[in-house]
């Protein structure tokens, strides 16, 4: 039996992946969510807005499989908020509190409870990347990410998206900080950071003004005209991520669907280098209060 965990699989790519990784005999899903999933994961209680309930469901993970260990962890839950006026429980701004921090926080948690040769998918974004995206940050500062400063403070739409693209850039970075742990060289594992693309037709733009609503809704009608990936696409990739279906090239995590084809290519410049990683790690395990070494 394979014990796959998994975040944001009540709806868009994670709902995708969920059901076939669900749907591999001798598998068994475990999925944190606010709400019940599609199918019939086991679904168990998870709030990333609120770090005390990240600490719940590991606890609940540890009880629940009891002396069977972790196969696959897939980090996929993700939202996009209009502006930064937003903050989690512990007071961080909600969009580097729920696409980063609280991730960080489980997989530090979860750790221990990884097999030997485990997989670890974190979903990330090309929106992370300057060369895409103008709003992606050219330079990163998780302080001001997570307590952006009241005054001269941007709002708005725009600070929203480029809170989401750092969050995504912090997703990108994590999953180096990981692969470059001592923990994953002792427990060998396949650490992938997975870029779905932009994906029209999952719930992931609810909060965008009315204008981009509508540009996602003619993407979604011209899609079929167009490469961009279908959500069954990009949530199949990521399931067989997840399963080791498709193995990474040596020396590549960054995992990015274009054009409908999944490819390897380099992150941006900024997530290329080792002091934005280890200066994320370092600055997020403070945040939640755990030691920066694994
Ligand atoms: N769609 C795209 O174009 C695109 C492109 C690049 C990357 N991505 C990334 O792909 C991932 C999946 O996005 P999607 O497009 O499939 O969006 P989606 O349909 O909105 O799915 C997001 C998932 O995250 C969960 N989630 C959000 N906030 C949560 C919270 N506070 N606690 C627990 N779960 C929470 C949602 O749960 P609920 O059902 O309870 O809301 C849902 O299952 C995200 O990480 C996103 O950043 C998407």
């Amino acid at each position: 039996m394979k014990t796959v965990v998994v975040t944001g699989g009540t709806s868009g790519i994670g709902a995708v992946a969920t059901q076939r990784i669900g749907s591999v005999p001798g598998t068994r899903v475990l999925l944190g969510a606010r709400r019940g999933g599609l199918g019939s994961p086991e679904t168990l209680s998870l709030d990333l807005t609120r770090l005390s309930s990240v600490k719940e469901f590991v606890g609940a993970i540890y009880d629940r499989i009891g002396d069977a260990e972790i196969d696959a962890l897939v980090l996929n839950a993700g939202s996009q908020f209009p502006n930064i006026d937003h903050r989690t429980e512990d007071g961080f701004e909600m969009t580097f509190g729920v696409n980063h921090l609280a991730h960080y926080l489980l997989l530090r948690l979860l750790l221990p409870k990884l097999t030997y040769g485990a997989t670890v998918v974190i979903t990330t974004s090309d929106t992370h990347d300057p060369k895409i995206n103008p709003l992606a940050p050219k330079q990163l500062d998780p302080e001001q990410l997570a307590h952006p400063p009241g005054r001269r403070r941007r709002t708005g739409f725009s600070a929203g998206f480029r809170a989401y693209s750092a969050s995504k850039l912090c997703n990108l970075l994590t999953a180096r900080g990981l692969a470059d742990s001592n923990v994953a060289k002792l427990k060998s594992l396949t650490v992938i950071a997975y870029n779905p693309g932009f994906t029209a037709g999952t719930s992931l733009f609810r909060a965008w003004p009315l204008w981009a609503k509508v540009a996602v809704g003619v993407a979604s009608v011209v899609r079929p005209m167009t490469r961009l990936a279908t959500v069954e696409q990009a949530g199949t990739n990521l399931a067989d991520l997840a399963l080791g279906r498709i193995i990474p090239p040596v020396g590549h995590i960054y995992a990015s669907l274009v054009n409908q084809q999944l490819l390897w290519p380099d992150p941006s410049e900024l997530a290329r280098r080792d002091d934005t990683v280890v200066g994320l790690w370092n600055d997020s395990a403070r945040m939640v209060g755990l030691l920066t070494t694994v």
